[in-house]
C-alpha cells in the first residue's frame, strides 16, 4: 500500500514513520511513503500558494492552480490513487473507513493550510472527504497521519499480532474492557481478582460486561446504536 502525502509541509510527516510499527513495516516494503509539495507546482513567481477569500472573510485560502497541478501530476503517474481531504467540515472518520480504506493500493492525504482549500479543488479530485473530530486544528497534516495510522495497521503484516484487532476498541461498536499487566498489585491496586484465577470463560464474559458498562457510560451514542442493533441482549 502507498501513502502520499501532499503537504506544504513535508518535514511534519516524515519523523512519524521513523519509529516502530510503522517505520518495520516501511522496511518490509508493506506500506511505502512518499511526500509532494504543492508550492513546487505553483506557476506564481514568488511560489505563493495562498490568497485571500472572495466575497470577504478573515483569513487566507490555499488558491486552486498548485493544489489542482500536483493532484493531475499524481493522477497521470497513477490513476488508481484515491485522493483524501482532510477538512473539520467533513464527515467523521472511523474504524469502519479505516479497514474499508485498508483495501486500497495508493491513498493520497491533501492537507489544508491558513484557512482552507478552494472548494472547487476539493470537488474536482476528492474521492472522499474526512474530519477527525470537531476541533479546529492549524492544518491537515495531523488528521491525515491519524487516518494513515489507523488504516495502516488494519493492512496484512503491519501489526505482529492481527488477533490484537478483534478485541480492541470499536469492533461490534464496544470500547474495549480495562486490560492488565504484571505486577497483580501494584502501589496497592490490585488488577480485577477474577482476571487472576484463569478462567478463561468467566473471563471473556466479565471483559464482555465491563465493555458493555465501559459503553454506555462513555460513549452512550455508541450503546444506544448497540442496542437498536441488537448487538447485545439486557440480562
Ligand atoms: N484540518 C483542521 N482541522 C481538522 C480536523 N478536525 N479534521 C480534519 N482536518 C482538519
Amino acid at each position: 500500500m502507498k501513502f502520499t502525502f501532499v503537504t506544504l509541509f513535508p518535514n511534519l510527516i516524515k519523523p512519524y514513520f521513523e519509529e516502530s510499527i510503522l517505520k518495520i513495516a516501511l522496511q518490509k516494503n508493506i506500506l511505502q511513503i512518499d511526500t509532494i509539495n504543492p508550492r513546487d507546482f505553483t506557476k506564481d513567481k514568488h511560489k505563493k500558494v495562498d490568497d485571500t477569500l472572495i466575497g470577504g472573510g478573515a483569513g487566507m485560502l490555499m488558491t486552486p492552480q498548485p493544489l489542482n497541478d500536483t493532484l493531475s501530476h499524481i493522477k497521470k503517474k497513477d490513476n488508481s490513487a484515491y485522493i483524501i481531504f482532510l477538512t473539520p467540515s467533513a464527515k467523521l472518520f472511523t474504524q469502519k473507513d479505516a479497514k474499508r480504506l485498508s483495501k486500497k493500493e495508493h491513498i493520497v492525504f491533501v492537507s489544508g493550510r491558513y484557512e482552507g482549500i478552494d472548494e472547487r479543488v476539493i470537488e474536482m479530485h476528492a474521492n472522499e472527504v474526512f474530519s477527525i473530530g470537531d476541533f479546529v486544528l492549524t492544518g491537515g497534516e495531523l488528521p491525515s497521519l491519524v487516518i494513515c495510522d489507523a488504516i495502516s495497521r488494519n493492512i496484512q503484516g503491519v501489526l505482529g499480532n492481527s488477533s490484537s484487532l478483534e478485541v480492541e476498541s470499536f469492533e461490534n461498536h464496544l470500547l474495549e474492557a480495562p486490560s492488565f499487566t504484571k505486577p497483580n498489585i501494584f502501589k496497592k491496586n490490585s488488577v480485577i481478582k477474577e482476571f487472576l484465577k484463569g478462567n478463561h470463560g468467566k473471563i471473556a464474559t466479565l471483559k464482555y460486561d465491563l465493555s458493555l458498562l465501559k459503553t454506555k457510560y462513555h460513549r452512550p451514542d455508541l450503546y444506544k446504536k448497540l442496542k437498536t442493533k441488537g448487538k447485545y441482549h439486557e440480562k
